[in-house]
C-alpha cells in the first residue's frame, strides 16, 4: 500500500518536472529531475524498492542526448556503478549545454569511482575558469580529505542502526527532503522536526513502513511546546538525530533537550562532527556543501561530560558521531550555557588530520565493528 503511495509521490514529482519544463524552468526542471533520481537509487538501496521503470518518464521530459547521458550517469551513480558512471559523465561534461551544475556531480562520480586525480584535475579546470567558485573548492577539500574518510556514508550507518535496534522511539532534528527520516522502521513513533520542510507533502522522501509526526517550526520552539513523553507516548527517546542548524550552540542545545528524554539505552547520533576543511566549517555559511561548527560539540562534551561515550566515525561526507551513556538528570550545560558556549566557540579546526582526529574523537573502528551492525550497504 504504502508502495504504491510511494510510487505515486513520485509520480506527481515527475509531472513536476514536465510542468516545470514546460513553462522554460529548465534548471529547475534539471535540480528536480536529478532529486528524483537520487530516490529512486535510495529505494532500491535500502528498502529494495524498484522504481527505476519511471525513469524513462524522466528521460523522455527532455530528450536531447545530453540530458539523457547525464541523467543516466546520474542513476548509475544512484546505484553504485561509480565507474560506468563517471565513463559517461565524462563524455557528457564535454557537450555543449550538458548545464554546469553537472559538473559538481561528475566530481563526485569521480571520487566514488577512486579517480581521485581526475576529479581533483576537474576541480582545478573548473576553478580555472572561475576562480572564486566556493562550492568547486569544497569539492576540492573533499578530494583531498578522501583518504580520511570512509567509503560508506552517514545513511548505510543510520540504516543498519535502524535495522539491527529498531528504535521504538525515534526524533530527528532537521530533516530536509526527509531522506534520513525515510530510514526509520515500522515499529518506531518516531518524530522530524524542521521550519522548512517538515510538513506531510513537502519532502521528496518517506519511509515506506513509517509515518513520522511532523512538526513544521524550530527544533527550540518545539521543545518549548511539545509534550515529548505524550506524543511518544514514552518517557524516553530509543534514538535521535541531530541534524538541524548547523552551528555549535544550536547543536548544544538540542543536544541537551534531547539527553531530558534519555534513558539508559539511547543512542544519539550527531552529522557533521568531522569537516574536511575550515571553508566548510565556517560559520557564516559560504558554500552549498557546508557543516558549520557542529564540530565544537565535540570537544565540548569530552571535556564537560567526561562521563558521555563520544565516537565519531569518518563516515561520509562529514562524519557522524555517536553519543551513548546519556544522564536524563544532568543539568552542567544548561547552568553554564553561556560560559560554555563562549568558550569552545572560539575553537579553530585542527588543520592537521592527526590533531583533528584526536581533537574530534575518530576512530579507526568500522562502525558494524562499535554497534555491532550487518555490513553497511
Ligand atoms: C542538512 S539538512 C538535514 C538533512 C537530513 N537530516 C538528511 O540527512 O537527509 C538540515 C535541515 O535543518 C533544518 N533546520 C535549520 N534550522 C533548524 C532549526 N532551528 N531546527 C530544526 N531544523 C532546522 C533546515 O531547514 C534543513 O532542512
Amino acid at each position: 500500500m504504502r508502495e504504491l503511495q510511494l510510487r505515486e509521490h513520485i509520480e506527481a514529482q515527475i509531472r513536476q518536472i514536465e510542468s516545470l519544463s514546460q513553462s522554460e524552468k529548465y534548471v529547475e526542471a534539471y535540480l528536480l529531475s536529478t532529486t528524483v533520481i537520487e530516490a529512486i537509487g535510495f529505494y532500491k538501496r535500502y528498502w529494495d524498492l524498484d522504481f527505476t521503470s519511471l525513469f524513462s518518464r524522466i528521460l523522455a521530459v527532455q530528450p536531447e542526448y545530453q540530458f539523457m547521458m547525464v541523467f543516466t550517469a546520474e542513476l548509475l551513480y544512484q546505484q553504485g556503478h561509480y565507474v560506468s558512471a563517471s565513463d559517461l559523465a565524462a563524455l557528457a561534461v564535454r557537450l555543449e549545454n550538458s548545464g554546469d551544475f553537472f559538473n559538481i556531480n561528475y566530481i563526485r562520480m569521480l571520487r566514488a569511482a577512486d579517480r581521485l586525480d581526475q576529479a581533483r584535475s576537474e576541480c582545478l579546470r573548473l576553478l580555472d575558469l572561475g576562480p572564486n567558485e566556493q562550492n568547486i573548492m569544497a569539492e576540492l577539500a573533499q578530494c583531498d580529505a578522501y583518504g580520511h574518510f570512509s567509503d560508506k556514508d552517514y545513511y548505510s550507518v543510520l540504516h543498519a542502526v535502524h535495522a539491527k535496534y529498531s528504535p521504538a522511539t525515534y526524533l530527528e532534528i532537521g530533516v530536509a527532503q526527509g531522506r534520513s527520516l525515510a530510514l526509520v522502521g515500522k515499529q518506531a513513533r518516531a518524530i522530524g522536526i524542521d521550519p522548512d520542510t517538515a510538513e506531510q507533502g513537502r519532502m521528496m522522501y518517506m519511509s515506506p513502513e513509517n509515518c513520522p509526526l511532523l512538526f513544521r517550526t524550530t527544533s527550540d520552539d518545539f521543545f518549548e511546546r511539545a509534550d515529548l513523553p505524550a506524543l511518544l507516548e514514552a518517557d524516553t527517546l530509543a534514538m535521535a538525530f541531530l541534524d538541524g542548524l548547523h552551528l555549535f550552540e544550536q547543536t548544544l542545545r538540542d543536544f541537551i533537550n534531547v539527553e531530558r528524554f534519555s534513558g539508559p539505552e539511547t543512542m544519539v547520533f550527531i552529522h557533521d562532527g568531522l569537516p574536511v576543511n575550515r571553508l566548510v566549517a565556517e560559520r557564516n555559511r559560504k558554500t552549498a556543501f557546508w557543516v558549520g561548527d557542529v564540530w565544537k560539540i565535540i570537544p565540548c562534551l569530552k571535556e564537560v561530560r567526561p562521563d558521555l561515550e563520544v565516537i565519531t566515525f569518518p563516515v561520509q561526507p562529514s562524519g557522524l558521531t555517536l553519543i551513548r551513556g546519556l544522564d536524563p538528570k544532568s543539568r552542567v550545560f544548561e547552568r553554564q550555557f553561556d560560559v560554555i558556549t563562549s568558550h569552545f566557540r572560539g575553537l579553530e579546526l585542527p588543520e592537521a588530520w592527526d590533531e583533528r582526529n584526536c581533537l574530534l574523537n575518530i576512530t579507526s573502528q568500522p562502525p558494524e565493528q562499535v554497534l555491532g551492525l550487518s555490513e553497511l550497504r
